[in-house]
């Protein structure tokens, strides 16, 4: 199975990639996760990539692009995977049919995670992570059941997306309406886009979605 969760900022990607990863062992591949993760390494490119993400516009296709194409081919992708962030526009989307393409195969299904774009920004500023073990929380919406403990790994230290703030989430979702909201056009045309309500409790979504993966074989 080949997913794709398709959503602006905030419209609960991550959350529910990290769902449908522990229920049915399918990979998680977040660009952003990854982009991130290429920062604090202190790779070459990565004070670039900061500059790029703190002020909330799209990193280039071509980086992107380079990045997914090697990460699909690890064995990890061989039984599936669910792309979070990726593709974020129609670039991206042609890059990815052709990489599919030429190995036989092609995304099995697309959800698009429907959403109230007034609630977007409350879901953003109020969301954390553990350092530790990377567990996602939320100030009001998801907070760990002894506060300041992570569930997952008892960790007590958190923290907070650079770009998490009122400010560069306007531009975030002025990249997302700009550059890939016409993805669902895109997807709808090809006969793959099922879509959901985003703004549902997390656990009824993540059935949601299910009920699609199954549906979709
Ligand atoms: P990325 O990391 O992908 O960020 P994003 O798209 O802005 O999406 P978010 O991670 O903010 O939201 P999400 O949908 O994952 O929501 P979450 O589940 O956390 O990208 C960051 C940057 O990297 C980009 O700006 C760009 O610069 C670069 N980049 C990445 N990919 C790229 C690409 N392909 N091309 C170019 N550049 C790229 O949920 C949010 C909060 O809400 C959480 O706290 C959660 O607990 C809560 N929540 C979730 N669902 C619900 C619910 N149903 N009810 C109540 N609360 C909920
Ligand atoms: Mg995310
Ligand atoms: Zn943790």
């Amino acid at each position: 199975m080949k997913l794709i969760l398709l959503g602006p900022p905030g419209a609960g990607k991550g959350t529910q990639a990290k769902e449908i990863e522990s229920k049915r062992g399918l990979v998680q591949l977040s660009t952003g996760d990854m982009l991130r993760a290429a920062v604090k390494s202190g790779s070459p490119i990565g004070s670039e990539l900061k500059a790029v993400m703190d002020r909330g516009e799209l990193v280039s296709d071509e980086i992107v692009i380079k990045i997914i194409a090697n990460r699909i081919e690890q064995p990890d992708c061989a039984k599936g995977f669910i792309l979070d962030g990726f593709p974020r526009s129609l670039a991206q989307a042609s890059a990815l049919d052709k990489m599919l393409a030429d190995k036989g195969t092609k995304m099995d299904l697309v959800v698009e995670l429907k959403v109230d774009y007034n609630r977007l920004v409350e879901r953003i500023v109020g969301r954390y992570t553990c350092a530790n073990c990377g567990e996602g929380y939320h100030d009001r919406f998801k907070r760990p059941s002894v506060r300041g403990v992570c569930d997952v790994c008892g960790n007590q230290e958190f923290t907070r997306r650079a770009d998490d703030n009122a400010e560069t989430v306007t531009t975030r979702m002025m990249a997302y309406y700009r550059d890939t909201a016409p993805l669902v056009g895109y997807y709808y045309c090809k006969g793959n886009l099922r879509a959901v309500d985003g703004m549902a409790p997390i656990a009824d979504v993540a059935k949601a979605i299910d009920a699609l993966i199954e549906a979709a074989g």
